[in-house]
């Protein structure tokens, strides 16, 4: 049997779509392989978010080379956004390389290996969006986890963040039909999913497109689906957040009480020349609503520092916005151009060597947020869903996503539990299992 190995590099949309990678090569009668050394294909799925991700895939290319020391006929392919972008680029860089193809083909996997394997240099990368893409949806997706799964609703993104190279390397915004969303959530409770994570760049947006249908729907239509026990979402767009969907996310009982809601900044001048279409205030009204409906509600959100033109009065605004918040979790990254964004011919920060200081200062204040956040569940009683089994402890999650130890339990694999958290650390909690829920 032919073995594979993936490597993944970026967001959610990225894993999914190495998840889908998987089950074609699944179907094609391949099979994982524990190392990359022992592999007859491996597949380096990129991101083009930030300049470093685009320098950590050439340098695990320059690795996996050594694949073909041992195995002249092993194929090395590259796919995801830098492949989009840039695929042209890496063959020149890396001519060793066998296949190369964009984020609207994956599903010509089968026929581009074929053509590598014939030992043809297997290409494509086409500009428009390949209408037959959803055909990739048809695919079962291997998986890590057993119980929590991603479900892709949305591809691409229409909102054209200045910085952003999202709407680039991925397209327009194209919602999946909701009978295929339901038929494959349907697919994955059979299989044993407990947890249905509902992915895309903008998944808020989900609809508009189709225009016979809106986001909340979809929450509803999903959490019709017998034995789907939670639901999750990621990631909400600011100004596409309604009321609407609030209200289904405080009424949907499986809906979990966490949300990502990236702000990127805090100054109104630079949400501006962001353009994100939202300004503080408007923002902060949006978290308001958030927590009427669901007063529990855990956030999260992304932050862009040393923007162009970021001033420090402008950092400051961030830094107000996290301290008034109080997110569970930052994401926080240095602003790093991608080429043919508009931001990138924009003028950089006054003190470009003042924007890493933001950042490590930003990191070190929300980590205090983060763990007096965790200090608020000690003692208390949460629902844990049971995904791993370590030795004697088992590892689940809260519905507001935090990551729980426990001891006492067995055979709990796939289950609701409660738990009662008797530690709390910076970036876990620990508790004792108190009983089954379901
Ligand atoms: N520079 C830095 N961070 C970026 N992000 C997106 N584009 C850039 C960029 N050019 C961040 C945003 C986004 C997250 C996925 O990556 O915060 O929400
Ligand atoms: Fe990028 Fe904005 Fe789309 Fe998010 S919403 S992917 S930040 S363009």
């Amino acid at each position: 049997m032919k073995k594979y190995y993936i490597r993944t590099f970026g967001c959610q949309m990225n894993v999914n779509d190495s998840q889908k990678m998987a089950g074609i090569l699944k179907s094609l009668g391949y099979e994982p392989a524990r190392d990359w050394k022992e592999a007859d294909l491996i597949l380096v799925n990129t991101c083009s978010v930030r300049e470093k991700p685009d320098q950590k895939v050439l340098s695990a290319l320059g690795e996996f080379k050594k694949v073909k020391n041992k195995n002249p006929d092993a194929v090395i392919g590259v796919c995801g956004c830098l492949a989009q972008r840039a695929g042209y680029e890496i063959l020149q860089k890396a001519p060793f390389v066998d296949m190369v193809f964009g984020t609207t083909n994956i599903h010509h996997l089968p026929q581009l290996l074929k053509e590598a394997e014939a030992g043809n240099k297997a290409v494509e990368i086409i500009e428009d969006i390949d209408q037959s893409e959803t055909e990739l949806d048809r695919y079962p997706t291997v998986r890590d986890n057993r119980y929590t799964a991603y479900v892709t609703v949305i591809r691409g993104c229409d909102k054209k963040c200045t910085y952003c190279i999202v709407p680039y390397t991925r397209g327009k915004e194209r919602s999946r039909r909701i009978g295929e969303v339901i038929q494959e959530v349907k697919w994955l409770v059979d299989d044993g999913v407990k947890e249905i994570h509902l992915i895309g760049q903008n998944v808020t947006a989900y609809g508009k497109d189709l225009g016979d249908v809106r986001f909340y729907e979809l929450l509803y239509a999903v959490a019709d689906v017998e034995g789907v026990e939670r639901i999750r979402f990621t990631t909400g767009h600011p100004r596409d957040l309604d009321e609407e969907t609030i209200k289904a996310m405080a009424d949907i009982p499986q809906v979990c009480e966490y949300l990502h809601l990236p702000i990127q900044a805090g100054s109104d001048r630079i949400l501006k020349a962001m353009d994100r279409g939202y300004t503080q205030k408007e923002y902060l009204e949006k978290i308001e609503l958030l927590r009427k409906y669901i007063p529990d509600i855990a956030l999260s959100t992304d932050i862009i520092v040393g923007f162009p033109g970021e001033t420090y009065k402008d950092y400051l605004e961030t830094v107000k916005v996290l301290k008034e918040v109080e997110y569970d979790q930052v994401f926080a990254f240095k602003y790093s151009p991608r080429p043919g964004t508009p931001a990138a011919n924009m003028e950089l920060t006054e003190n470009p060597e003042d924007v890493g200081k933001r950042l490590s200062d930003l990191i070190n204040m929300q980590k205090e947020i983060t763990f007096k956040k965790n200090r608020e569940y000690e003692n208390k009683v949460v629902e844990v869903l049971v995904e791993e089994q370590k030795e004697d402890e088992l590892v689940g999650r809260t519905r507001t996503n935090k990551l729980v130890h426990l001891k006492g339990g067995h055979n709990l694999l796939g289950e609701l539990v409660k738990v009662k958290i008797n530690k709390v650390n910076r970036f876990s909690l620990e508790g004792e299992l108190l009983q089954q829920l379901v």
